[in-house]
């Protein structure tokens, strides 16, 4: 058996702008990841959570390859798999497949779903006719839709439907990462539930490995095994799903989850809620990120950008959080277990 992360990320940058205009202006440089770092297992979902702005596009598009980290490593099953041309990257990175956030817009308009399904797998050299023809079917039946589908244009489909034949055009490359784009945007909740019920059966029967980018928090607790929140570029917490949502420990994660109250019924009552917009990155502030929007700031948080860290007491599990005030929000109950104030209280 495989022993070590089949993804890790270590460090990684990837920057927009920063060169000059067409006119000569100055463009200023987005860090728009900036110094990623963790491990994703085989076969676990992990969620990339955080609001619009982020980066979570942006690293997944640099973890395909499409976009060049500027640096920082990444490793796929171990080997080194960064520093190379976009080109390069995207051979050495096969495995890994993207669901576009918008599947119609990902799909040929002028195509039946039949030639852009063939299309895919002649652009990936399978160059025997009957053996593309099985894989379109095997892969098809697999996301729940029969050959009639095969002769439709991408219009004639509706939203959850599109979702599929996005994933049957990844999944007949066999891919083993797959980073889902807001999987759910903009579908109706039975239809939402449907999709979700199909990404959990074909994850076990693929034995695919999810990354999850999604802004609905209940999705995300649901589908994934670990959360990564992101705050202008940086992870701020990391840990396993349930730990995460009982008990966050950074301010932004606390925030985040407090707009949600269903998620949290009563724990995260007297939160501040998030005000404003973040700052722009390409201003971002000196030390913690987060101090301009945290009640808990002080000048520590200007003067130090904090690392992400173990939470101590939850360490075993993997929660990680950069905060320097990450134990002010915690306190030890009478059981002696870690919870939030407000928590034990209930
Ligand atoms: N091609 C680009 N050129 C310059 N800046 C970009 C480009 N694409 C994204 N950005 C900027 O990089 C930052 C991160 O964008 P990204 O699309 O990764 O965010 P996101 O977290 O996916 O947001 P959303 O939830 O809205 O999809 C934003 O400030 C965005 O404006
Ligand atoms: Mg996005």
């Amino acid at each position: 058996m495989k022993s070590g992360p089949i993804l890790s990320l270590e460090n990684v940058v990837s920057v927009y702008g920063g060169g000059r205009s067409w006119l000569g202006r100055a463009q200023p440089e987005v860090r728009a990841v900036d110094g990623v770092t963790f491990d994703v297992q085989e076969g676990e979902a992990l969620a990339l959570v955080g609001e619009s702005g982020c980066g979570k596009t942006t690293l997944a598009k640099t973890v395909l390859g499409l976009l060049r980290e500027r640096s920082g490593n990444i490793r796929l099953d171990g080997k080194l798999v960064s520093g190379l041309t976009p080109q390069q990257a995207r051979l050495a990175r096969m495995t890994i497949q993207y669901v576009h956030q918008d599947p119609g817009a990902a799909l040929d308009p002028w195509w039946t779903i039949g030639h852009t399904l063939d299309e895919t797998l002649r652009i990936h050299a399978v160059s025997d006719r009957a053996e593309r023809a099985r894989r379109i079917e095997e892969m098809l039946s697999a996301v729940g839709l029969d050959s009639s589908f095969l002769r439709r244009y991408p219009h004639e489909l509706s939203g959850g439907q599109q979702r599929r034949i996005g994933l049957a055009r990844i999944l007949i490359l066999h891919p083993r990462i797959v980073i889902l784009d807001e999987p759910t945007s903009g579908l109706d909740l039975s239809v939402q539930a449907t999709v979700l019920g199909l990404f959990d059966e074909l994850r076990h029967q693929f034995g695919l490995t999810y990354i999850f980018v999604s802004h609905d928090l209940s999705v995300v607790r649901r589908m994934c095994d670990r959360v990564a929140i992101m705050y202008l570029g940086r992870v701020v917490e990391l840990g396993p799903t349930e730990p995460i949502f009982r008990a966050p420990v950074h301010s932004y994660t606390r925030a985040l989850l407090s707009a949600s109250p269903s998620l949290t019924p009563g724990q995260l009552d007297g939160m501040p809620s998030l005000r404003d917009d973040p700052p722009s990155p390409s201003a971002v502030p000196s030390g913690c990120g987060f101090r301009t929007r945290c009640a808990l700031a002080d000048r520590v948080c200007s003067a130090h950008r904090p690392a992400l860290e173990a939470v101590v007491d939850d360490a075993a599990n993997g929660h990680m959080a950069a905060c320097h005030h990450w134990q002010d929000g915690l306190f030890s109950s009478a059981d002696g277990s870690l919870a939030m104030h407000g928590v034990g209280a209930q």
